[in-house]
């Protein structure tokens, strides 16, 4: 779909030429300084009389009326040219991208010269720019009678550029934009048509199409090795619990091996400590963590970097049967601790000890768990960062610095002895699974970390980053996929450290 072109960008025929537009009395640069001579200057004057917005993140439709063979152009305002970001730019061309798919626009152009700066290389705005659409491209699936796909979708996308190595940042960026597309639809998926096997499902798909090696363990085989803590959440519901591995050997000489787990709780009514009902058909979206690891194997698979990845997902419901898990009881968990469960809303935390454990036991020497695991993270943080917990300080900051690069907000959060010992207040059991409110989100991180032992470990707590209940220029309300992004680029840069 994405064509890299150095030929004349007036001569290309599209319904839709988008081009850069820096805030400024200086005269327009080239590439723009052509352009407005073909248009016998009314670009310069649209901006002189500032019906030619500059404001970062404004678009403004120019008709070309005949004077380009495109029919119009798309200009993005991008603010002070010394102050533009990458995060910037890539909401200002996500802005774009969202006016071509409300106007249907089947044949798009971008001018990408006039996007770049001393500081944002041609690379990395093709990079933002293939992302970018490839996300503000994404349409939530409907089930209704008469559905919501449009007929017509962007079919080409060619970019205009002096640049002739760019033919990688765009595949680059549209798979990262694909990949995190690919944990929204997961996301999106109601709880009754996404259960533990369909995530099982989508998980094999997965491995058959870039070749990982797959395996989902059952229940007996979860028996047979002791994952109490996952069983005992998966008793209350008739779906059967998935232990889901994906393994990916980038490089085989390495003896590391990073191992992300993603929670894939794919319905959660708090078992019998039941949730309110008012927001409980949103908890469809506790499987975040899952899809995340997931939309990041998706871009693993395609960009093969030389790292090996193992990817563990525990999957469940957390239901309300007769022989639900109950308040009070004490349950065993792989790695030999036991729990007492004060919560049974707390189950977050039960499955993936189980599953950092598990990923331990297969070898691996690094690990980052993401989970919508606490509301309490939405209380500290909003919906716009995420939140982190670890046990290794040089770790935190590969995953601090991979976020940073992705534009996914991230923010460390204290781990300080006491909260530690908050985990300690069970007379009966090893580990509470649930021990108060204060601190919630550090507390329900620990735990996890308590299974990570001393291996690296960091924790992503995305209960507020995982959905968003407005739409913005980069996607629709729903799943947003966040941190499949930044799982994939911490694999990517895996050999700096
Ligand atoms: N899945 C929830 C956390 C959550 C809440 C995610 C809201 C997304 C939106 C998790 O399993 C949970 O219920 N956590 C409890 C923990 C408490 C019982 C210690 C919570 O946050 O209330
Ligand atoms: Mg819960
Ligand atoms: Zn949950």
């Amino acid at each position: 779909m994405y064509y890299v072109s150095q030929s004349s960008p007036f001569e290309g025929t599209h319904e839709a030429l988008i081009i850069g537009m820096f805030e400024g009395n200086k005269p327009l640069q080239e590439p723009l300084a052509e352009l407005d001579k073909r248009m016998n200057g009314h670009l310069s004057t649209l901006k002189k009389e500032k019906q030619l917005r500059t404001k970062l993140g404004t678009v403004t439709e120019i008709f070309s009326l005949g004077l380009l063979k495109s029919r119009a152009l798309y200009a993005v305002g991008l603010g002070k040219k010394e102050e533009l970001t990458e995060e910037k730019l890539r909401q200002s061309l996500a802005a774009a991208g969202k006016k071509i798919r409300e106007h249907r626009i089947t044949n798009g152009a971008v001018l990408l010269d006039s996007f770049v700066t001393e500081k944002i290389l041609a690379e990395q705005v093709g990079f933002l720019v293939a992302e970018a659409i490839a996300l503000s491209l994404y349409q939530l699936a409907d089930y209704k009678e008469k559905t919501n796909e449009v007929e017509k979708e962007l079919q080409s996308f060619t970019v205009y550029s002096k640049s002739t190595q760019l033919s990688d940042a765009l595949k680059r960026g549209k798979v990262y934009g694909e990949g995190t597309n690919l944990a929204r639809g997961l996301v999106n998926t109601p709880g009754n048509m996404l259960t533990p096997s369909d995530l099982a499902d989508e998980a094999r798909k997965l491995a058959v199409r870039h070749g990982f090696k797959v395996e989902v363990l059952e229940r007996a085989e979860m028996e047979k090795l002791g994952m109490g803590a996952l069983l005992a959440v998966a008793s209350g519901s008739d779906q059967p619990p998935k232990m889901i591995v994906l393994t990916y050997e980038g490089a085989k000489e390495q003896k590391d091996v990073l191992g992300f787990v993603g929670k894939g709780l794919t319905f959660d009514s708090g078992g019998i400590s039941i949730k309110p009902s008012q927001s409980m058909h949103e908890m469809k979206y506790d499987m975040g963590g899952a899809a995340a690891v997931l939309g990041a194997m998706e871009i693993i698979g395609t960009l093969k970097p030389e790292v090996n990845i193992l990817a563990v997902i525990p999957s469940t419901e957390n239901m309300i049967n007769g022989s639900a898990l109950k308040p009070g009881d004490v349950i065993r968990s792989l790695a030999g601790k036991t729990i007492e469960v004060r919560n049974t809303d707390a189950e977050g935390r039960l499955i993936l000890a189980d599953a950092v454990t598990y990923a331990k036991q297969l070898g691996a020497t690094y690990l980052i768990d993401v989970a919508t695991l606490t509301g309490a993270v939405m209380v500290a943080l909003g919906d716009c960062t995420t939140g982190a917990v670890t046990n290794n300080e040089e770790w935190m900051e590969e995953v601090l610095e991979a976020s940073a690069e992705t534009g996914e907000w991230t923010w460390r959060l204290p781990s300080y002895e006491p909260y530690r010992e908050m985990l300690k207040t069970s007379d009966i059991a090893d580990l509470n699974n649930a021990p108060g409110r204060l601190a919630g989100s550090i507390t329900a991180g620990l735990f996890v970390g308590e299974f990570a032992e001393d291996t690296p470990w960091v924790h992503l707590d995305i209960a507020g980053t995982a959905w968003q209940s407005k739409a913005t220029n980069l996607g629709p309300i729903g799943g947003t996929g966040v941190m499949a992004r930044t799982l994939a680029r911490v694999a990517e840069n895996y050999k700096r450290f």
